[in-house]
């Protein structure tokens, strides 16, 4: 079991559209998922069960109920994926205390890159009490194709000293749509949803090498 938590306290940056999408495809790879949303918005659980094929979820906002029930509720499912709220709050911290692994989506601008660093510091401080746990990883999200700051942002992630996921995952309106018409990039018509699902794809294998 494994516990896979999308954290940022910016909003914006993909945590949600992340988290449910990595559930989905962990659940198409026959796996046993429950989606955890702690963000007070409640768009992920909102989104999953309206999708067609609903995802099992919880919405938990609380630290103590995120302390305490997500390691209940760990022998029950293959990978419990935690959509993580905005701000660096408490429950924030509770996540990263029970996570394996940490991902953190950063859009490749200035001010998210210094949000994305202060997450960052959230995860060392768990590290340091939790023997290198939970493990970490950035990716950059939403990034616009051509633009010179992606490679820019790619430099300065490089200095937070955390794993750079070599996935990009670019801003794309298919991915916008997901969310509106209650689906995922793998339910939708079009070129631009089918590229989009190669880079979540590629995203999550990514992801997956990361983990025990
Ligand atoms: N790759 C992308 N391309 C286009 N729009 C995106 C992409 N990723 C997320 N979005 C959109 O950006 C907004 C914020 O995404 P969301 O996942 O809700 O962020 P967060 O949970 O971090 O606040 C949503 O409207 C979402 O549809
Ligand atoms: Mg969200």
């Amino acid at each position: 079991m494994s516990v896979i938590a999308v954290v940022n306290q910016k909003g914006g940056c993909a945590k949600s559209t992340t988290a449910v999408h990595l559930a989905y495809w962990l659940i198409h790879k026959q796996h046993k998922v429950l989606l955890v949303d702690a963000d007070a918005q409640r768009s992920s659980s909102i989104w999953v069960e309206a999708l067609e094929d609903p995802i099992p979820c919880k919405v938990m906002q609380t630290s103590d109920e995120l302390l305490e029930q997500i390691p209940l509720l760990a022998n029950q499912y293959d990978y419990i994926v935690v959509d993580g709220p905005a701000g660096l709050s408490d429950a924030m911290k509770a996540i990263v205390l029970r996570a394996d692994l940490a991902l953190v989506p950063c859009q490749p601008t200035g001010v998210d890159l210094r949000s994305a660093a202060d997450a960052i510091r959230l995860i060392r401080q768990a590290q340091a009490t939790r023997h290198g746990l939970p493990q970490s990883a950035v990716f950059l999200s939403r990034a616009v194709k051509g633009t010179r700051l992606k490679d820019e942002t790619m430099v300065l992630l490089n200095d937070l000293g955390v794993p750079i996921l070599k996935t990009v995952i670019h801003q794309r309106q298919a991915i916008a749509d997901t969310f509106g018409q209650a689906a995922t990039v793998w339910e939708l018509l079009g070129k631009a949803a089918v590229e989009s699902a190669e880079e979540f794809e590629q995203l999550f294998a990514e992801i997956m090498t990361l983990l025990p």
